[in-house]
C-alpha cells in the first residue's frame, strides 16, 4: 500500500498529496450537510440530501429551474461549461448562481435556493 504520509527530510512536507476524494455540501439555511464524491453533479447531491429541487429539462442545462445560489465555496464548483454559460446569460443569472444540473462539486460548498 502506498504511504502518502512519507516526508522528505528537508522540509517535512508530504512528498505528494492525493487530491480530495470527497467534499461536503452544506444546504442553507438548514445547515444540513452531506458528503459526496468529488465530481458529483450538484443536482445529484441535492437529491442525495433528499431536498426538493425543481427541473423540467432532465438536467440538460436548458430550463434553469435547478438554479441554486452559492453561498460559500464557489471556487469549489466546476467552471461553467459553454451550455451553462449560455443558460446563465439567457436567464440573467446573478454572479453567484449556478445551474445545479451542470455544476460539479470539486470541494466544500454551501448552497441555497428560495424554496428550502
Ligand atoms: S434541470 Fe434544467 S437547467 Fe438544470
Amino acid at each position: 500500500m502506498l504511504d502518502t504520509t512519507q516526508t522528505n527530510d528537508s522540509n517535512q512536507l508530504p512528498l505528494f498529496q492525493l487530491p480530495p476524494v470527497a467534499a461536503t455540501v452544506t444546504f442553507l439555511p438548514s445547515g444540513k450537510t452531506i458528503s459526496v464524491a468529488v465530481g458529483t453533479v450538484l443536482l445529484e447531491a441535492i437529491r442525495q440530501a433528499k431536498l426538493p429541487v425543481a427541473q423540467s429539462c432532465g438536467g440538460f442545462g436548458i430550463c434553469s429551474w435547478c438554479k441554486v445560489r452559492v453561498m460559500e465555496g464557489e471556487e469549489n464548483l466546476s467552471t461553467p461549461s459553454q451550455p451553462e454559460q449560455r443558460l446563465m446569460k439567457r436567464q440573467s443569472f446573478k454572479p453567484n448562481e449556478r445551474a445545479s444540473c451542470q455544476a460539479e462539486v470539486l470541494g466544500d460548498v454551501a448552497v441555497t435556493t428560495t424554496y428550502w
